[in-house]
């Protein structure tokens, strides 16, 4: 049986990473030879060689999400972003972020891997590396010792990284969780509350990221429309899926 497929999105709060992690998983879920849609960028690879067995092999598509994605971190995802969670310190939130990857990782993510699944996940280690290691300050280096240590240092075989302006993202984010948190009542700005100066330094980290692995990461920076970054993300995932059910 082929091993899955791990793709990660990442970036900062309204980078448009959640609008293009589900439109990845339809385009994903639509791509055959036999739906060629000529504007589509995916169609035209997929003409030169893309077969669709490469999709097929796979066996399915598991979208999910962190913090969240199982019913124990749905409830970590609430303690975490709930904006009344004040005075917490930065290694709980860290621990936090771990213990919700490790239940992810062993409800969800391998044992979609191990039956030959693409899997989607929105943030991933990356976005604790980035967020405390950067944003709190508390260094990259506990982060990768906490993976290795509680996620058996799995490796995304892709990460997508986001990067609009910083500006952009911020003005976003935060339009964005006032006007959800109106609707639904629930509270998940505690990120947002944070001042420009720790997300200045979680983008930072962020490129630190993406220059220390070039071949795992695809960065896509500057202010695109949605269309033109979800092009860049289906040529980057069908040359690496291309590649990997070569050599897989
Ligand atoms: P989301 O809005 O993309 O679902 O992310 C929730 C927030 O949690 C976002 O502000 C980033 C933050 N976060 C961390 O600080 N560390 C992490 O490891 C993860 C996964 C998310």
């Amino acid at each position: 049986m082929p091993r899955g497929f791990l793709i990660t999105l990442e970036g900062l709060d309204g980078s448009g990473k959640t609008t293009q992690i589900k439109r990845l998983a339809a385009w994903l879920k639509k791509r055959s030879p036999a739906d060629p849609r000529p504007e589509d960028p995916g169609a035209r690879l997929s003409r030169q060689g893309l077969a669709s067995e490469t999709w097929d092999s796979r066996r399915g598509l598991v979208l999910t999400r962190q913090p969240g994605g199982t019913a124990t971190g749905d409830r970590i995802r609430a303690l975490l972003l709930d904006s009344r969670s004040t005075a917490l310190a930065p290694m709980a939130e860290m621990a936090l972020m771990f213990a919700d990857r490790a239940q992810a990782i062993a409800e969800v993510i391998q044992p979609a891997l191990d039956q030959g699944k693409i899997v989607l996940c929105d943030r991933f280690t990356d976005s604790t590396e980035a967020y405390q290691g950067g944003g709190r300050e508390l260094g990259s280096e506990p982060v990768l010792e906490l993976h290795r240590l509680l996620c058996a240092n799995l490796q995304p075989d892709l990460t997508l990284l986001l990067l609009p302006s910083l500006e952009a993202s911020l003005d976003r984010a935060r339009r964005r969780n006032e006007s959800a948190s109106a609707k639904t009542g629930q509270d998940e700005g505690r990120f947002e509350l944070e001042q420009d100066a720790f997300y200045s330094r979680v983008w930072l980290k962020y490129r630190e990221i993406a220059a220390r692995e070039p071949h795992r990461i695809v960065l896509i920076e500057g202010d695109l429309t949605i269309d033109e970054v979800h092009e860049k993300i289906a040529a980057a995932v069908s040359e690496r899926l291309l590649t990997a059910s070569r050599t897989g």
